[in-house]
């Protein structure tokens, strides 16, 4: 009795392991216990490169590029259309950053700065051109001149009663007494 059931249980298991052998699944599904299932492709790391956001479909994968790259399809595989590189917006665009300004390209972005001479319309060290920004011309009014001046004038006043110059004048002085 005891001796047919294990020949039962084995008879099962070599049908089982023949039917499991057998199945053949088509690319891109992968069999499991004897069921060709969806294979996701975007679990293998590294598959659609750098710069680039892997989408699992039904019996395939596609790869699309982040912002800021390109490939040769926007829709891409391992071995069709890719890898991503990276635009470079200022030759794609040579106004991207408006008139009297400069263009960087960055990895993935670009940036733009005023050229010497030039001032961002707020302030901005960097900018890009979604921000509005205009680089305008440094202004040097004769008033903001005059302030300045006055303030240098008051400074090297203050200089007069600076130590070290006193020390200077003090030590002149003692040296010009010494060749009298
Ligand atoms: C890229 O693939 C998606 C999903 O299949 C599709 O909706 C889209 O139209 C495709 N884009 C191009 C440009 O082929
Ligand atoms: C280039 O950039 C400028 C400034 O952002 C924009 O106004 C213009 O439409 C762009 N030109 C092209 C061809 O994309
Ligand atoms: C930039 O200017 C356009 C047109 O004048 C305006 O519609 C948009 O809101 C402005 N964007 C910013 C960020 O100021
Ligand atoms: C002087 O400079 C200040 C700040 O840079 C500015 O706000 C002001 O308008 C200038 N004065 C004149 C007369 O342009």
């Amino acid at each position: 009795m005891n001796c047919l059931y294990l020949l039962v249980l084995a008879l099962l298991l070599v049908v089982q392991t023949s039917v499991t052998a057998s199945v053949t699944c088509d690319t891109g599904y992968e069999q499991d216990r004897g069921v060709c299932e969806d294979e996701d492709e975007c679990e293998e790391e590294g598959l659609c490169g750098n710069n680039a956001v892997c989408y699992n479909t039904i019996g395939s994968y596609y790869c699309q590029c982040e912002q800021g790259y390109r490939a040769k399809l926007f829709n891409f595989t391992e071995d069709k259309g890719g890898p991503c590189k990276d635009i470079n917006e200022c030759t794609e665009n040579k106004s991207i950053c408006g008139p009297n300004a400069v263009c960087d390209n960055i990895p993935g972005s670009y940036q733009c700065s005023c050229a010497t001479g030039f001032v961002a319309s707020k302030g901005q060290k960097h900018f890009n051109a979604r921000q509005n920004v205009t680089c305008d011309e440094t202004k040097r009014s004769s008033e903001n001149i005059t302030v300045l001046d006055t303030d240098k004038s008051s400074a090297s006043e203050q200089q007069l009663f600076n130590p070290t110059l006193l020390t200077f004048l003090l030590v002149s002085h003692w040296i010009l007494k010494i060749y009298q």
